[in-house]
This record gives structure tokens, sequence and C-alpha cells, in this order.
């Protein structure tokens, strides 16, 4: 019996993976992960347990996505929005990547991970960026996926702040007003050291951007759905490689 159930699971995750082809992987998937609360609300239990189950998620995805032969993962783990919540949730949120850290990252330095954090520095608990820049540190010389944790983002400040840094240029005449052009504007970004997502991932049917990569994410495939983020697997990323591989990117041209 267990035997037969075995080889049913065979089965099904090799036609699951038959259905994307190897030429046409998204380099870059961007992920809003949400609905760990209704998940966990769901099922009787308190938000945090979502959170935790969550973590999971984080883990089997990116070993998913490493397997698939994306090259970046970037991942929303807590908006500069997110401050608004009870403290104890905040609390919770913050103790994740050391749990996460502690965890994982052996194995994801076996996967030649190399994670890194994008997001604001300053007002983060110092233990939670103890955690992001230990584990940036010990995987920078890492050439495999490029996991990157949006912690403490938000589109808005990111664009507000390189707005600031490309003005305080100008005025001490280190750059003209001339100079400003798509590419500085993007060098100044947090993330310009990646390119931009090919495809985003919401979870959780809501279908908004939650000031999610706004600039990045101008012509990347968008794709959504109810799924909870602590129930995504392997199968919905697959899932989502794909339908990007059915859609045509014509970036505004013909073809
Ligand atoms: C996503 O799940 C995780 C974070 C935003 C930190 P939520 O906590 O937003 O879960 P829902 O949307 O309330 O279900
Ligand atoms: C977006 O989810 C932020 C993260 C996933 C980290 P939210 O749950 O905060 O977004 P809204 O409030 O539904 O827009
Ligand atoms: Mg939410």
């Amino acid at each position: 019996m267990i035997n037969r159930l075995r080889s049913w699971w065979k089965q099904e995750q090799k036609q699951t993976e038959l259905s994307i082809s190897a030429d046409n992987i998204p380099q870059h998937v961007a992920i809003i992960m949400d609905g760990n609360g209704r998940w966990a609300k769901r099922l009787g239990l308190p938000r945090v347990a979502g959170h935790q189950n969550g973590m999971k998620a984080v883990k089997r995805t990116t070993i998913a996505a490493d397997e698939l032969g994306i090259k970046y993962l970037t991942l929303y783990a807590f908006s500069t929005e997110n401050w608004k919540r009870p403290k104890d949730e905040v609390d919770f949120l913050m103790r994740l990547p050391q749990e996460f850290l502690k965890l994982e990252l052996e194995e994801l330095m076996e996967k030649n991970v190399r994670i890194q954090m994008m997001g604001l520095e300053n007002n983060l608990p110092q233990h939670t960026l103890n955690a992001m820049n230990e584990a940036a540190e010990r995987t920078a010389n890492n050439t495999g996926l490029v996991l990157t944790f949006a912690l403490n983002y938000g589109s808005r400040n990111e664009i507000t702040e390189s707005m600031r840094s490309i003005g305080a240029k100008i005025a001490d005449g280190s750059l003209s007003v001339d100079d400003i052009t798509e590419e500085l504007i993007q060098s100044h970004l947090l993330s310009s050291n990646l390119p931009d997502p090919d495809l985003l991932i919401r979870t959780s049917g809501e279908l908004r951007l939650s000031n999610f990569m706004l600039w990045q994410l101008a012509y990347s495939e968008l794709w959504f759905t109810n799924i909870y983020w602590p129930e995504f697997k392997k199968k919905h990323l697959i899932e989502a490689v794909a339908e990007y591989q059915r859609r045509t990117r014509r970036y505004g041209g013909l073809l």
C-alpha cells in the first residue's frame, strides 16, 4: 500500500515537472508571501503559528527554486507598513530570521545559496540585523541561487531614499541634472545588484502589490494564487513557472 502510494506520488511529481521547459525558466522570481495569519486562523491557531509554518515554506521554496534553475529568489518578509501590527506579532517576526538561519543555514551553505537583505536597517532590532549580516557574510562567496529577504522594505521609501541620495550628489556638484537616467535611478535602489523580477507571485488571493518593488516590477509577469503561504509547495512554484512560460512578454512592442 505504502509503495503504491509512493509510486503514485513520484509519478504525480514527474508529471508536474514535465509541464515546464528548461529553456525558459524565469531568472528572478519575487514572492509576496501572504496569508500566514489567515492560514493559522482557519486551523484555530494563533497568527504566529502561521508565521512559524511560513518559515518552512521559505525553506521548501528556496530548495525548489534552486532545483528548477531559478537564479534569484526575492521574498517579501516584512514591509515598512508591518510595524503597525501588535508588538507581540512584530517581535515574533523579528526573531524569525535568527531561528530560520539557525535551522537552515548549514543546508543552504551546502546548496551554495547566497543570502542578502534588502530593506531599511536603521530601525531593525540589533539581533535581527546581526542574524541577517551573519548570513550575508557566511554566504558571501557562494555562487548559487541569490536569496534576498525584503525585510523592513517599502518601495516608496526605497525610491524616496534614492532620490535623496541623487539630490545630494547634485547639490555637491558630483552629478548634474542631465545625468539622471533610468539606469542611474536603478543603480541607487536597494535592489541595484538584482535584475528586475521576471515573475511575481502573491499568495492568499490578495490582488495588490502592497508597496513591493514598484519600480522593478514594471514589466514582470504577475501570478496570483488563493493558496496561503504556509501551504505553498514546489508544485505551486511549478504551476506559476508553467503559466509564466505560456505568457508572451512584449515590453510594449509587437511580435
Ligand atoms: C504574511 O502573512 C506575512 C507578513 C506580512 C509578515 P500575513 O501575516 O499578512 O497573513 P494574513 O494576510 O493576515 O493572513
Ligand atoms: C505584504 O503583506 C507584506 C508582506 C508579505 C511582508 P501584507 O499582509 O502586509 O499586505 P496588505 O496589508 O494585505 O496589503
Ligand atoms: Mg497579509
